[in-house]
């Protein structure tokens, strides 16, 4: 093979990882592809900026019709947000430029439209970078596991989130503290809300429900809680009744729907995702031949990333290859009927008889008791933490509804799923 020419969409963090990575194993990534890669043009904001990467100068451009698309083999698309990258994506499908993309949220809101129109125009488009950064987690899922149904993923997707909880729950310091902290490692963005509130993750988890179960999920129709609310009290019950806080995704193929969430749950802590702390990312699959596996690394960060975007740019050169999984895909109801045992944490008033008049309740509702905490504060009030047997939440929800009216009830705290 020649050389090859190459045009970039963005010149930021995974741009410049992209380009490292290259300049770094130049050596061996020019061996695997037989020649040198060119890159020809980068697109970027300001084109003027100084940049920390080895390009000269006159590669960069402001304008899109600047690119010379029709000299370009791949067009490598690292800008992000929907628009305009949605829009320079199809016009480099449409003048036949094969494609790679590191990003999640165009790849889950439009990505079905932009892998059909690849199919049609006979070129490949690939964006493993887009979930798990540089973690193989997708070319894993449609390739490595081809041969099996996938039935479950359950995921720590993403970083900064993960990287909160951690310093919550070895430290002790509040939700507000280890965000602070997160911010200052730039783990967290200044605006934290798109990781915070689990939309990041709702995205990754949506382009892994079509990879994995071949099944469209818009991100909205995805169940979606942040970590906000948890609080340090939550973390120390759950550590005590052998659990931990984590922000998963979960995703299960079910014979007439697909069940896909992102919410903070406990996990017990001798589940292997339960060891995944810091910034790292885990996937576990369940395949219906292989049984269980679980990949963990870097979710984010420049190079990882970067590498990861190479190695797509890599296999569209070499084998001329796109992801076996992405273009089978149909649409299936996604539900959330989140049959699962429950942690739920209220304040009563510390009267006799409150513990078995709750009790009675959820038991009254068909919901039987795994494990109760109750500890004197010394004051009126009391905290009260059950964990529930398996449980539909549309029932749990109900006997709680009828908890809380109850006068001695002050307030339920916390809801969360429970893993084991
Ligand atoms: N950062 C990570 O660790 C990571 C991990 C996995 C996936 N991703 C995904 O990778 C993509 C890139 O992320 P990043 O962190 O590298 O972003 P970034 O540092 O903000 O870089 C974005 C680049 O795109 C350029 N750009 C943005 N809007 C543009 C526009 N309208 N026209 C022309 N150029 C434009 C910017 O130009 P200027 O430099 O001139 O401003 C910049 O070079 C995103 O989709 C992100 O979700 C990132």
């Amino acid at each position: 093979m020649g050389k090859k020419n190459i045009v970039i969409l963005g010149m930021g963090t995974v741009g410049m990882g992209f380009v490292n990575t290259y300049l770094m194993n130049r050596e061996t990534i020019e061996g695997k592809l037989g020649g040198p890669l060119d890159i020809r043009k980068v697109l970027v904001s300001s084109p003027g900026k100084k940049r920390p990467v080895d390009l000269p100068g006159d590669r960069y451009t402001g304008d899109f019709n600047d690119l010379n698309l029709e000299d370009a083999d791949v067009v490598v698309e690292l800008m992000g947000g929907v628009e305009p990258a949605f829009t320079y994506i199809k016009q480099a499908i449409e003048r036949g430029c094969h494609v790679v993309s590191a990003n999640k949220e165009l790849m889950a809101k439009r990505g079905d439209e932009l892998i059909r129109l690849a199919d049609e125009k006979g070129v490949l488009l690939r964006y493993e970078a887009s979930v798990g950064g540089g973690i193989p987690l997708i070319n894993t899922i449609t390739d490595g596991l081809a041969s099996n149904r996938v039935i479950k993923m359950m995921g720590i997707l993403n970083g900064t989130t993960n990287y909160i909880l951690t310093r919550m729950t070895r430290d002790r310091i509040s939700y507000e503290e280890a965000l602070g902290q997160a911010k200052s490692l730039g783990f967290a963005e200044a605006d934290p809300t798109a990781d915070v509130e689990g939309f990041d993750a709702a995205y990754k988890l949506a382009i892994l429900s079509r990879d994995a179960f071949g099944v469209v999920a818009r991100p909205e129709e995805i169940t979606r809680q942040g970590i906000k609310e948890i609080s340090l009290e939550d973390i120390e019950y759950g550590l005590e009744l052998g659990y931990k806080i984590k922000l998963l995704a979960l995703g299960e193929k079910k014979k007439e729907h697909v069940e896909l969430s992102v919410q903070p749950a406990l996990i017990s802590v001798d589940h292997p995702v339960a060891s995944v702390n810091q910034e790292f990312n885990a996937l576990f699959v369940e395949g219906n031949s292989l049984g269980e596996i679980m990949l963990y690394g870097k979710g984010a960060g420049g190079m990882p990333t970067g590498s990861a975007v190479m190695t797509d740019v890599m296999e569209i050169l070499i084998n001329g290859r796109k992801t076996i999984g992405s273009c089978k895909e149909k649409k299936m109801p996604i539900k959330n009927i989140g049959l699962s045992p429950y942690y739920v944490r209220m304040e009563v008033l510390d009267s006799p008889g409150v513990l078995g008049q709750i009790a009675m309740i959820f038991g009254e509702q068909g919901i039987s008791l795994d494990s109760v905490v109750q500890r004197a504060k010394g004051s009126e009030v009391a905290p009260l933490v059950f964990i529930t047997h398996d449980v539909k939440r549309e029932c749990l929800d109900r006997a709680l509804e009828e908890i809380e009216a109850r006068e001695y009830v002050l307030k339920i705290q916390s809801i969360l799923k429970v893993v084991r």
